[in-house]
């Protein structure tokens, strides 16, 4: 995997990104506290992960980022102004997002696929005329999506659909898609999910590059703790929606707060860093995370606004 081919600032860039700052967040789902007083800083070009056992809150962070869930309680700001996040406002403020499982369009090849991220931040209306400058448009956006497929090594399934496809190459192409929004800050759930080691390796090489190949930061949610202790400049600790430690990946290591999360009262060791088993759980098994296994397989986020009761709302 390639740096993407982002270096020159798009002529219609959102305004861009200096910072955005989580304060005092909470939502709840019915009688379920999913975030409590949840706080975080991702200052530009930085790198953030967000970790946690299952269930402790971390797509819910990127839910209340995104819009998809509105909080009881605190505040989002993006560059020191106040963020009302809407889902359809996304691209406009500079971010963008992939999905916990893989939420391509189905109906649409890999291509097409990323062109929608192009789209999203170009703006719909001009590619629905159907005249010669809407043509050489989409012709543009499209020579720009086989790049950013090529950069990731999966131009060769430009014109596949995503069901006739292995599960890493869609998570390969959700990424794409994300990227030809040109975000300034880019919100990552579970990238490593169905990876090999190999293809790890190459997303970590490709996550540390983007700051300075793309100009965006990055919120980083991952189990593959290699990847995480990696890649991050900053990790934020989940446990049952309360922010439990932040610092860098050495202080969160050996961190007793975190260490009691993720395994009882072990640290994490360094090598002993593969991602927690996705059992569906609300914890992972006792004894900790296990090497080298995968998250294949893994089904796609419920539906943002599903059954909890009162506070989720789409916007
Ligand atoms: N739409 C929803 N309605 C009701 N409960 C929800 C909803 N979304 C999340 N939850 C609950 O909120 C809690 C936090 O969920 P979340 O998906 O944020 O966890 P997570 O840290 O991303 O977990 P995982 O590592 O398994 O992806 C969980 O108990 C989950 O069941
Ligand atoms: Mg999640």
């Amino acid at each position: 995997m390639g740096a993407p081919p982002h270096n020159a600032p798009p002529h219609n860039a959102p305004p861009s990104h200096q910072g955005l700052e989580l304060a005092g967040v909470g939502v709840r789902f019915g009688g379920l506290t999913a975030l409590d007083d949840v706080s975080l800083t991702v200052p530009p070009r930085r790198i953030v992960g967000v970790i946690g056992p299952n269930g402790a809150g971390k797509t819910t962070v990127f839910n209340v980022i995104c819009g998809f869930v509105v909080p009881h309680t605190g505040t989002l700001t993006l560059g020191g102004r106040p963020l009302r996040p809407a889902p359809h406002r996304l691209s406009r403020a500079g971010i963008a997002r992939t999905l916990q499982g893989v939420g391509l369009f189905a109906g649409l090849t890999l291509a097409e696929n990323v062109m929608t991220g192009a789209r999203a931040r170009s703006g719909f209306v001009s590619s629905l005329l159907a005249t010669p400058r809407a043509a050489r448009d989409e012709r543009r956006l499209r020579t720009e999506a086989v790049a950013l497929l090529d950069s990731l090594d999966i131009a060769r399934y430009a014109d596949a659909l995503p069901a006739t496809l292995p599960y890493a190459i869609q998570k390969k192409a959700g990424l794409a898609r994300a990227l030809a929004a040109r975000p300034h800050l880019l919100l990552l759930d579970e990238p490593a999910g169905g990876l090999g080691a190999e293809e790890i390796d190459e997303l970590a090489a490709l996550i540390r590059d983007l700051p300075a190949s793309a100009g965006t930061a990055v919120l980083l949610v991952e189990h593959h703790m290699d990847l995480v202790m990696s890649v991050c400049d900053e990790i934020v600790v989940l446990d049952f929606g309360r922010v439990v430690a932040t610092g860098t990946p050495d202080q969160v290591r050996g961190d007793p707060a975190v260490a009691a999360a993720y395994l009882g009262t072990e640290a994490i060791a360094p090598g002993d860093a593969g991602p927690v088993p996705d059992s569906g759980d609300a914890r992972p098994p006792a004894g900790g995370p296990t090497g080298g296994a995968t998250t294949a397989g893994r089904p796609p986020d419920p539906p943002p606004g599903g059954p909890g009761d009162g506070v989720v709302a789409l916007r």
